[in-house]
């Protein structure tokens, strides 16, 4: 297939019968695509970060039921519904961070709303997976295409984790106005923070912004407020897992600290965002269930382990930087400012 051979990576694939993924495990030193058939595939290969970032595994995860309801062997719209509901709850428990993979599947369990047979609701189910991906797409390009109205080829920007292409249909979130840039033959200059503990921004932003010729800089996260203060940082820019009514957003952890260095240095501090990964039910970031990870990430580093045995360990894998630390929030939709609970209200639901 072509689409994997572009300059722009691209991690999830349906293949008319199952998925395939770029393994995002075993970058950046083996590119493996491998190949989902089973719900339980779908669900390992999210818990164990082989498919990582909100969109991505939100696309993931509707391919997984829209592919797994395809072999229920049940007659009956009722009972088909049932067993759906249930594989769906089961790859919502998956990741509990991330909006985006409840509200992928929600739209999967909605798209079967008009269907009269099983075999028109596995065909809708398809259906509508395809759609979030090829809608997903779409509003990574308009997030670039937006977030290159506040920033300016030549500048040096700071992001964290990995909000790419790999994370998302393609072009990511916080990394699309980068690769929108390359496409032109424009050019910015990309300080990468490492992210520990599992290094998405040296393993996957590093290797991403490689593959489609930007320029990039990795750093260690402890080197954030010295670069920023010295290295001409002209904007901070990252994705989001959930931004609630009030503008609050969950991001990989250290978003929150990098958000605070930014504040005092004056460096503009930006979310980049689709309408998908917003959480209107809440009213604000307290209430963003946040994940914990097994200790041994931070315990380890490639396998070896770095701290004392039987050391107790605290591994949130995001944080949630407050609204008024954030200069804007870029979607699909346009540039949204402060107050959020205004702009989100006037500009993201106006449509
Ligand atoms: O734990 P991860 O790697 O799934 O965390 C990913 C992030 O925090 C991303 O910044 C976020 O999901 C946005 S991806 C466009």
């Amino acid at each position: 297939m072509t689409r994997l051979q572009t300059a722009i990576p691209i991690s999830i694939e349906w293949m008319d019968n199952h998925i395939k993924l770029l393994n995002q495990q075993a970058l950046p030193h083996i590119t493996e695509y491998i190949d989902l058939y089973t719900l339980q595939d779908v669900y390992e290969a999210i818990t164990a970060l082989k498919v990582r970032g909100a969109p991505a595994i939100g696309i993931t995860a509707a391919f997984g039921l829209a592919m797994s309801a395809q072999n229920y062997e049940i007659d009956e719209l009722e009972a088909f519904l049932v067993k759906l509901q249930k594989e769906k709850e089961y790859l919502n428990s998956s990741r509990p961070t991330a909006v985006n993979l409840s509200w992928a599947l929600n739209r999967l369990i909605n798209s079967i709303g008009n269907a009269r047979s099983v075999n028109e609701a596995k065909t809708d189910l398809l259906h509508e997976a395809i759609q979030i991906q090829a809608e997903d797409e779409a509003m990574c390009r308009q997030i670039g295409e937006n977030a290159l109205l506040l920033l300016t080829p030549g500048d040096s920007v700071m992001t964290i984790c990995n909000a790419g292409s790999i994370a998302t249909a393609k072009y990511g979130t916080a990394l699309a106005p980068f690769h929108l840039a390359s496409e032109r033959g424009k050019h910015f200059h990309v300080y990468a923070c490492e992210t520990r503990p599992v290094l998405q921004g040296a393993r996957l932003t590093a290797w991403e912004l490689q593959q489609s010729g930007v320029e990039t800089t990795l750093i260690t996260d402890n080197m954030a407020a010295h670069t920023m203060k010295t290295k001409k940082i002209k904007a901070v820019i990252v994705g989001a897992d959930r931004i609630a009514a009030n503008g609050d957003t969950a991001n990989k952890i250290g978003t929150y600290g990098l958000a605070l260095i930014a504040k005092s240095l004056q460096i503009p501090f930006y979310v980049a965002a689709p309408s998908s990964s917003f959480d209107l039910t809440l009213k604000n970031g307290d209430s963003i269930p946040i994940e914990e990870r097994n200790l041994e990430e931070v315990t380890t580093l490639n396998g070896t382990q770095i701290a004392p045995e039987g050391i107790q360990v605290y591994n949130p894998a995001f944080d949630v930087t407050s609204s008024e630390l954030i200069t804007a929030i870029i979607t699909e939709k346009g540039i949204l400012y402060p107050s959020y609970t205004e702009s989100i209200k006037n500009q993201l639901l106006r449509y």
